[in-house]
Formats: structure tokens, C-alpha cells, sequence
């Protein structure tokens, strides 16, 4: 089938704005009914029968990895190693019986990645992929394969793609939680409603993007851009920072906020820019404090926040992109929006080619 543009400038564009309407269709493949079943193919995978679960994957997709760690950990008690898949296939890690094998991949051919399944194979209890390609080696090699649903993604930096992960991990958390008797039935169905609704929310959240446009043609101006998050928002930071340094070209780090007074505090001065992404919960307090010492020594906060977090800690912010409310735990998929448009919007106010980025491919099949 053909894909176009429709009527967007680039794909990304294009992907970024299809969000709602993938991650509605997502939600719709797993989540049986109102009562909180939630659906996985086949036999589906019984989390009762592991006690650790290992995940390896590259690029954006790792980034999905490491923030369903924090809700695998979070919600279902279990622990959760991630890795690189190039460094995962090579370092011979333990995986024993009682091991769920995960492998997030967009394109299912990351030749990394596959050889890290390969790894598991015969080693895990169970290998799982969450993949957009149904017919791909990774999907096919797997006990179980999850489909995103995201469909086409032809831009080389994920945008839907990640999206749709985060969907389909977060699900499959919630299934573990309840499975290992982590959460009541009325705590998932409370959770899967609340998810239900994050469509919509993503469509109102579509409203940031004029004011990101703005914050765009200055972050353009730029050298340098620092990330900051804590907690699930760490891995957002990290994925912010990847997709601004893809196809702005500017040179993006992320660092989990408490580590900003070991290294990367040195960095800041007046042409340093920093996102910090900082929705009103529990960490909050703790990111805002970090968020200060930047600004005490002259850094430019870019602040991703919600209502009441701007209320709280907007003053004398270079700039506040407002989001709307959302459960914490649904939180790191909205929060994808900002720093996609944010990388988009750069990189278009630089001129530079969107949606094949210098020296980048969409999927890298061979090591
Ligand atoms: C390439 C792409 C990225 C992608 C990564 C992993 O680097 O440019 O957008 O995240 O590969 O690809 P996969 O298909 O395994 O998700």
C-alpha cells in the first residue's frame, strides 16, 4: 500500500499527529472489555510462572524498555534488567528458567536485537516481542509476538512507533500486576479506564504545538540541550534527547535529575538550554529543586509540565509547555508529544532533512 504525507510537510509530522488515533487502535486489540480483561494473542503468558524479566532492544525502543522497567518494577513486583541488545548479545548474561525474555522492536529485523532473542532462546522461560511487523524474524522467533498496531512508520526517528510500545508494555504490566496478584480487579479497571481516555487526552495535548513551534525557532539557536527527568520521566528525558540530536543535529544529553550536580552541572551557562520534564507528581518537588540549580547558574529551563506543576514552579522559566492532566503511570506516553514536536519543530526551523536524517537508517539489520 502507498503511503503519503497527507497533506503534512514530512511523515513526522504526519506520525507524530496519528497518535491518538494508533494508540486508540492499540488499546482496542487488547483491552477486551469495560470489566478490565485485558486480551493478549494467542495463549497468552502467565506471569505467575516467572520471577524476573529481561529486556534488550536498540535506539527508541530501548527507551520504551527502560520506562516499562519502572512500571514492570512499579506494578507487578518484578524485577526488570535492560540492555543495549549490542551489549546484551555479547556480555553472556545469566538468563535462567523463570526469565520472561522481552524484545521491543519497530521493524522486528534490528539485527542486534535478534541476535540477543537468539541469545534467550532455550535459555528464558519465554521469549516476547513487541513488534510493528507481525511477519518480521523478531516476531517470528518469538513465543509470543505483540503487535503495536502503529502502522507505517517511514520516518527514520520512531515517533507512533513508541508510542504504541509504551501502550502495548504498559498493558502487559498491568496483566502482570494483576496476574501476580499485585492489583485488585477494580484497581485494573479503574487503570484500564484511565487508559481508555488517553486518546483523548493526547488529541487536547495536540494544542501544545503552536507554542513549541515558538520554543523551537530559539532551541534551534542552540549548540547544546540538556534533558533532565526522574523516575518514569528519566527515560523520556533520554528519548527527548535522542530525537533532538537525530534530526536537529543539535548536540542532546539526558541525565536523570539527580545526577545533574555530578557531571553535567559544569555544563551550564546562559546558551544551555534544559528541558526538564516535571509533571505534578511525587518526584516533583525533587526535579524543581534541580531544576533551580540550573537556573541559579544561568541556564535556560524549558519546563514540561502539567497545570498545576506550572502554578507551582514556572517562575522565572524560559519557557513552560502545559500538558494536561494525566495518572502518573500514563504519563511517560504523553510526554512523548512534547519532546517530538520539540525535535520536529528544531530541526525544522534548521532546515534539515526530517525524515531521513544524515548517516541514519530506519532499521539497522546489519551489526
Ligand atoms: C534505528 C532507527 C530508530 C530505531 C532503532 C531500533 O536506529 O533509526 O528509530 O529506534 O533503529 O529499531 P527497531 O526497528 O528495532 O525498533
Amino acid at each position: 500500500t502507498r503511503v503519503d504525507k497527507a497533506g503534512h510537510k514530512h511523515f513526522m509530522s504526519k506520525e507524530i499527529a496519528e497518535q491518538p488515533t494508533v494508540v486508540s487502535e492499540t488499546l482496542a486489540a487488547y483491552i477486551a472489555n469495560d470489566a478490565g480483561g485485558i486480551n493478549l494473542p494467542g495463549d497468552g503468558f502467565d506471569f505467575t510462572k516467572v520471577n524476573r524479566i529481561v529486556m534488550a532492544s536498540c535506539g527508541t525502543a530501548y527507551y520504551a524498555c527502560l520506562t516499562a522497567k519502572y512500571w514492570f518494577e512499579q506494578l507487578a513486583e518484578l524485577p526488570v534488567e535492560v540492555d543495549f541488545a549490542s551489549e546484551f548479545r555479547y556480555r553472556t548474561p545469566p538468563v535462567t528458567d523463570g526469565t520472561a525474555a522481552i524484545f521491543v522492536s519497530q521493524s522486528g529485523e534490528t539485527a542486534d536485537t535478534l541476535a540477543a532473542l537468539r541469545y534467550c532462546a532455550g535459555r528464558a522461560s519465554a521469549i516476547l516481542s513487541v513488534t510493528n511487523v507481525p511477519e518480521s524474524s523478531i516476531a517470528r522467533e518469538s513465543d509470543l509476538n505483540l503487535p503495536i498496531f502503529a502502522g507505517a512508520e517511514i520516518g527514520v526517528a520512531s515517533t507512533k512507533a513508541f508510542t504504541c510500545q509504551l501502550t502495548v508494555l504498559l498493558l502487559l504490566a498491568l496483566k502482570a500486576a494483576h496476574a501476580r496478584g499485585k492489583m485488585s480487579d477494580d484497581t485494573l479497571r479503574a487503570k484500564l479506564a484511565a487508559l481508555r481516555g488517553l486518546p483523548a487526552i493526547m488529541n487536547q495535548a495536540m494544542a501544545i504545538e503552536d507554542g513549541v513551534r515558538g520554543i523551537a525557532q530559539r532551541l534551534a539557536k542552540s549548540r547544546d540541550a540538556l534533558f533532565l527527568g526522574r523516575g518514569v520521566m528519566f527515560p523520556l528525558a533520554l528519548e527527548g534527547a535522542l530525537k533532538l540530536k537525530e534530526i536537529s543535529y543539535i548536540h542532546a544529553e539526558a541525565y536523570a535529575s539527580g545526577e545533574l550536580k555530578h557531571g553535567p552541572i559544569a555544563l551550564i551557562d546562559e546558551a544551555m538550554p534544559v528541558v526538564v520534564m516535571a509533571p505534578k507528581d511525587a518526584l516533583f518537588d525533587k526535579t524543581v529543586s534541580n531544576m533551580q540549580e540550573v537556573m541559579a547558574r544561568g541556564g535556560k529551563v524549558i519546563l514540561v509540565t502539567d497545570a498545576a506543576g506550572a502554578e507551582e514552579a514556572s517562575e522565572g522559566v524560559w519557557h513552560t509547555i502545559i500538558l494536561p492532566d494525566i495518572d502518573n503511570e500514563i504519563a511517560p506516553i504523553l510526554y512523548a508529544l512534547p519532546v517530538q514536536y520539540l525535535a520536529y519543530h528544531t530541526a525544522v526551523a534548521k532546515g534539515t532533512d526530517v525524515d531521513q536524517p544524515r548517516n541514519l537508517a530506519k532499521s539497522v539489520t546489519v551489526e
